[in-house]
Parts: structure tokens; sequence; C-alpha cells
């Protein structure tokens, strides 16, 4: 039977981690997969963490099952800096735990799938896994423009999606740090995009994967609490991977907003059972640590420290490169300094990408993406020569 089955590629940013492994030259630059470095290029387990896990240690008493819906300390520890001081909307909101953010997407589709959707509507380019997922639980795509070619958020193209999406339909968004451009709405937009969700019948599915990674953990709930406070229900996908650290421990949660409190029960029935016949339970070591961190006041503080550290440094690349525009020809590196997050898109043909690659030892994705943590005080100078030589 199995010798069915077509080849698949292999996921090109993954591919990407190896191939920047095997390459020898010492000023080699890593741009591909969306991991934080330091200005050093170490990713380091954040000091919050650290001493959650000592903490972990000393005080874990069993490794005996949680169930489905995993650590709910964890759960409920991070909801008041996702959805703000009335952190259940009224008793509205219950969540989950998930295998990475990853697991909390696939949650959501597969939930709204179980619920009669059959169509997500979602700006492009996204993340590639958002459609990879969508495709595999068989729920069509329907893409619209994300941004516009001067760097901005296409407000009309997400607007005129909503107001075109009908029942058994569902709208992503990226809560903030838009992965893969960086650029995000505004305010002003949220609110519209919000007011145009209260008169659509569409299910809104939110990804928040870099919260904090942007203006801040207040400023990039901004979009998210507009959202929840404009409509009915929604679900929202949530990861620890950037903004604790945690990529390879897996840690993410779902989030789901019912009409009214006695409607979230079904609804948490149905993400148990989804859960338990994919992962049964998610794993548990990496959401205990982030539940120590964020029970502990000097722990907590030191978080809000490591991920103040990091914004600010995501910062410094983004100005650094905006600044550069004048150097490199035909890039438009200018608005980078408005856009949030980890990303940026650049725009280079395959050509321009592959001569970065062979001639320069720069990897990023073949989409255009650069990762812009990976460029440091020691590497920065070097790529932005590099741009002018393949883009002039
Ligand atoms: C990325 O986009 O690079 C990250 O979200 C990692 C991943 O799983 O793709």
């Amino acid at each position: 039977m199995l010798d069915r089955l077509e080849p698949q590629s292999p996921d090109a940013l993954l591919a990407l981690i190896k191939l920047h492994a095997a390459d020898e030259r010492e000023d080699k630059i890593d741009l591909g997969v969306g991991v934080y470095r330091t200005d050093d290029g170490a990713t380091p387990v954040f000091k919050s963490i650290k001493a959650a896990e000592e903490a972990l240690i000393g005080e874990q008493q069993s490794k005996s099952y949680l169930g489905p819906e995993g650590d709910l300390g964890f759960v409920h520890s991070l909801m008041p800096y996702i959805f703000g001081k009335d952190a259940t909307m009224g008793g509205r909101i219950e969540g989950m735990q998930t295998p990475g953010g990853t697991g909390a997407v696939r949650l959501a589709a597969a939930v709204a799938k179980h619920a009669g959707a059959t169509r997500i509507h979602m700006g492009t380019p996204s993340w590639p896994n958002h459609a990879q997922i969508f495709r595999d639980l068989d729920l069509e795509v329907a893409a619209f423009d994300h941004a516009n070619a001067d760097g901005t958020a296409n407000l009309e193209a997400v607007l005129e999606a909503i107001r075109g999406a009908g029942e058994n339909e569902a709208v992503l968004l990226h809560g903030c740090c838009h992965n893969p451009t960086g650029i995000d709405y505004t305010p002003a937009q949220w609110v519209e995009i919000a007011e145009a969700l209260a008169e659509s019948p569409a299910l809104p599915i939110l990804d928040v994967a870099y919260h904090g990674l942007g203006h801040g953990l207040e400023q990039d709930a901004y979009g998210v609490r507009r959202v929840l406070n404009a409509v009915d229900e929604a679900l929202i996908a949530y990861s620890c991977d950037k903004n604790f650290g945690m990529y390879r421990d897996r840690v993410g949660a779902l989030y789901v907003m019912a009409k009214n409190s006695s409607g979230l029960d079904p609804i948490l029935s149905n993400l148990n059972a989804l859960a338990r016949a994919s992962w049964s339970m998610p794993p548990d070591h990496g959401g205990a640590a982030v539940r120590l961190v964020l029970r502990d006041d000097t722990r907590r503080q030191q978080w809000l420290d490591e991920l103040e550290s990091m914004r600010n440094r995501l910062r410094w690349v983004r100005e650094r490169l905006a600044a550069a525009d004048n150097q490199v020809s035909g890039l438009d590196l200018a608005p980078l300094a408005e856009q949030n997050g980890m990303f940026a898109m650049l725009k280079l043909d395959k050509d321009q990408i592959a001569r970065l690659r062979e001639e320069h030892a720069v990897y990023m994705a073949g989409s255009g993406r650069i990762n812009v943590a990976g460029l440091t005080k020691g590497n920065i100078d070097k790529f932005i020569a590099a741009l002018a030589d393949v883009a002039g």
C-alpha cells in the first residue's frame, strides 16, 4: 500500500536549516527559519525559563497524565496578557494547551471544519504552513492580498474578503508581527476590520505567534482585543515559541470565545475530542515552565525584560536596514522601520536569492523573507553590501 505514496518535497524552510548547517564558510548568515538570535548570533534559553525549569525539577511530583487540555494553569496564566484585565470576557473565553502554535492552528481549523466550515479566507503571503494545514483538512483556501506594494497593509482587500465571506467560512488574521511580511494592521485599520467582522457570519481565527515582539505585550494585543470586543465568537491560536524561546518544547494554546459562557462547554468538548484523536495530550514540560515564569514576580519581571531587549534589538536591525535604503537600489528598505516582528519581505527574485546564498553565504527563504533577528552588529554591513551587489 505504502509504495503508492507520491514523494513529497521537504518543507523548504526546514530544508534551509540543513543547507545552512552544511555550509562551511565562517561568515555565513542564516536569515531562514524564524528563531530569535542575540547580537552574538545565539538562541539561548531565556534566563527566566531556566530559573522556572530549575524550580520545576524541584517541585514536580508526578508525570502522570493531565488530559487533552494540558496544563490549565499555564493556559490561564497567559490570558491576561492576551485578553487584558477581563481576561475571560465575562466567562466567554476558555482555552487548552496545544503542541506549539502549529497545534493550535491545526485544532482551530479542525474544530471549524467540524462545525461546518468549508473555506478559510486568508491574506497572502502568509506563513506557508497555514495553507498546508487548511488544505490537509480539506478546507478551501480563499486568498486575498495582505500587503500593498508600498509596504503597508491592504485594508480594502481584507475588508472585501470579510464582507464577501459567507456562513460556513472563516477568516484567518495574524494578531501581530505578520509572518512573513512584518506588515501589521494599524489600530485604525483594526477598528474597521472588527466592525466588518461584527457584521459578518464568518468565524474569525486569530493567529498570535509573536506576541510582545512588535511594540509590547499590550500594544501587540490591540487587534485581537478589538476583534473580540466586536464579534460573538472567535478562535485564538497562541504560540510561546518565540516570546518564551520554547521552540522545540512545543508550547502553545488554543482559546475559544463563545457567544456566552454557557456556549463554551460544547465547544470545549469538541476541542478535547479532536485533541484526543490527534496528539491525545500536549507535552507538559514547556507549558509548566511558562506557568512558573508567569506565576512568580521575579521570574515574570525577568521575562518581561528579556522580551523588551529582544524587541529593542529587532527594532535596531529594522532601523539599520531602513537607513541603508539609499545604499541598495530597487529594494525599498525604508518601510522596514515601520514594520514589526521578526520578518520582512525583500523584493528579490529567485536568481538574486540564489546568488546571495552561493556568492555571499546568505541564507533566506525562497519567497524573499528574511528573519531580521539573524542580523547582528557583526554581520549587518556584510549583508547590506551583499544586497547591494545582487540588487544593483
Ligand atoms: C517560521 O515561520 O520560520 C517559524 O514560524 C517556524 C516554522 O515553524 O515555520
